[in-house]
């Protein structure tokens, strides 16, 4: 039998996994959005509204993001490690390392937006206010530096789902049921 049965509360609170769940699909909805306009050619509607799509999921996900910080270090349910030794150390590692590229992630999307000077707002219903003017030349800095951080947590994130159906089809425990609801989840 699985020890955490045992030990712990079986799942996580339903707002952790409402966070996690939900950061997942913009990360990755967000990074598709980008694959996809690429490819279209520069000035054509959808890959004006893609953009703006993207800036404004951008803002929700600095707001999920920054409450689901807040929530994991006040009032978030706490389960005993998944993993022991070395393999603990790194999936703790890859967990902060996730949440220090998501914040990179958002400080350098609004510093592109604002080094662009171009329409900042989310969804049509508010504009964001410039905090920070720039020189054009900075565009292609954060520009490029949200590409890389783009692709860093794109391969972390993959790493860590693999790692979550390794726990789950290999070891068999419950690593990604206590993440999933169902019955007892709280
Ligand atoms: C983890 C979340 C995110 C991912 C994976 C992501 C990914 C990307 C990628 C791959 C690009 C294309 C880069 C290039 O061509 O230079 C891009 C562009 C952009 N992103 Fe993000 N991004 C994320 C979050 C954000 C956030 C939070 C904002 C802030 C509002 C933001 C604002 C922008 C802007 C303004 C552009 C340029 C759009 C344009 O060319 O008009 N992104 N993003
Ligand atoms: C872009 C996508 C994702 C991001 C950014 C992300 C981020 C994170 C972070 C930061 C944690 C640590 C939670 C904490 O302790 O505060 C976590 C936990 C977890 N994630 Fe993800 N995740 C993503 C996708 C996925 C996917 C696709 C799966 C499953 C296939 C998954 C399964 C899990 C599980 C099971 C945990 C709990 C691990 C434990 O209890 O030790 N995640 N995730």
């Amino acid at each position: 039998m699985n020890p955490l049965n045992l030990t712990s509360p079986p799942r996580y609170d339903r707002l952790t996994m409402s966070l996690h769940w939900l950061t997942a699909l913009l990360v990755i909805g967000m990074f598709a959005s980008a694959q996809i306009w690429e490819r279209l050619a520069k000035g054509t509607p959808l890959r004006k509204e893609l953009q703006a799509l993207h800036i404004s999921c951008g803002i929700l996900l600095a707001v999920l993001v920054v409450g689901r910080l807040f929530w994991r270090l006040t009032h978030g349910r706490r389960l005993p490690a998944a993993n022991s030794g070395v393999m603990n150390l790194a999936a703790k590692t890859a967990h902060w390392a996730l949440y220090a590229l998501l914040l990179s992630q958002i400080v350098l999307g609004f510093l592109f937006r604002w080094a662009q000077a171009e329409p900042f707002n989310f969804f049509g219903l508010f504009d964001v206010p410039t905090l920070l003017t720039f020189d054009k030349s900075m565009k292609s800095v954060f520009g490029g530096l949200h590409e890389q951080v783009a692709w860093a947590i794109v391969i972390l994130a993959g790493l860590h789902a693999v790692m979550a159906l390794v726990h789950h089809y290999g070891l068999r425990d419950d690593t990604l049921r206590r993440m999933l609801p169902g019955r007892g989840s709280n």
